[in-house]
């Protein structure tokens, strides 16, 4: 009995040191981005992304909020450093995005970057008529109103290009609805140039909600249209 005793007080010790080298290390590493993302900041009044984006940064329709897993890290934190100084205007993420030091904003940026991308939502057999308007938008434009095609800037799959054009392809539709009418009226600024206020400016109701619709059925992780046809 005592040997087990001590054998478990040397073993409650041993995990106690490892839980302080643990937590030095951590101290040294710089901030925990998965515990943020899942308990996120009390003590700077930032809630949980996760209560919001996920559990896994899939996105939840219902908070209006769009899936982070697998987005581009300097997109991510380019985000967070528009809601920062109000370029880009949504309460619930400037104040999340001021509770945030620099460091823990790019920590969070490659943690989200690194997870995957949620599954293809689900396929139906045939594609609206809504998804075919918004799909020949997507990819011919609709010059005679200026609107080049969406997949020249942001790729032909909807998987976006680099740290400056998002992916559209798998974020929910009343996402980027949502975003096409911020941008056009302007609420939703710190793009680039410009490039998609412009572009949004010249979309009529029906093609922001045909493009939406577009890609949202669009799979976040594959490229499995062809292009113009
Ligand atoms: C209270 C809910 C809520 C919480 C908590 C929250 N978000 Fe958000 N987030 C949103 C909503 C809603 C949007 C969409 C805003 C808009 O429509 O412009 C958003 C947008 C974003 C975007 C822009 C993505 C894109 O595709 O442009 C990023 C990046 C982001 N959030 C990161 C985070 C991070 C990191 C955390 C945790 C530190 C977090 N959010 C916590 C609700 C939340
Ligand atoms: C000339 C290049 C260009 C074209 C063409 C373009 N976009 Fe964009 N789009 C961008 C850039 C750059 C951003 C990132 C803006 C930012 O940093 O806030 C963006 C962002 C977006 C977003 C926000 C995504 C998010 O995660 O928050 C949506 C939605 C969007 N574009 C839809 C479209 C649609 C639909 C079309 C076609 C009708 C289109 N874009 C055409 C350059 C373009």
């Amino acid at each position: 009995m005592v040997g087990f005793r001590t054998r478990l007080g040397a073993a409650a010790l041993l995990a106690g040191l490892a839980g302080a080298t643990l937590a030095a290390a951590m101290a040294i590493a710089g901030p925990d981005p998965a515990r943020l993302a899942s308990q996120g900041l009390p003590e700077a009044g930032v809630p949980p992304c996760a209560a919001c984006h996920g559990a896994k940064g899939e996105g939840l329709e219902s908070q209006g909020a769009p899936r982070l897993a697998g987005l581009n890290a300097g997109y991510i934190g380019a985000q967070l450093d528009a809601f920062r100084s109000g370029r880009r205007k949504y309460a619930m993420m400037n104040a999340v995005a001021h509770g945030l030091s620099p460091d823990q904003s790019a920590a969070l940026a490659a943690y989200y970057a690194s997870l995957p991308p949620p599954a293809a939502p689900p396929v139906s057999p045939a594609a609206s008529t809504q998804e075919a308007l918004g799909r020949d938008l997507a990819l011919r434009g609709d010059w005679a109103k200026g609107v080049p095609p969406c997949a020249a800037c942001h790729a032909p799959d909807g998987l976006g290009v680099g740290a400056v054009t998002p992916a559209l392809a798998g974020q929910g539709r009343a996402y980027l609805l949502g975003e096409l009418r911020r941008f056009a009226s302007g609420e939703r600024a710190g793009d680039p140039l410009g490039l998609m206020r412009a572009v949004a400016g010249r979309l009529t109701p029906a093609q922001m909600r045909a493009v939406a619709a577009y890609y949202a059925s669009r799979p976040a992780g594959a490229n499995t249209d062809g292009g113009p046809s």
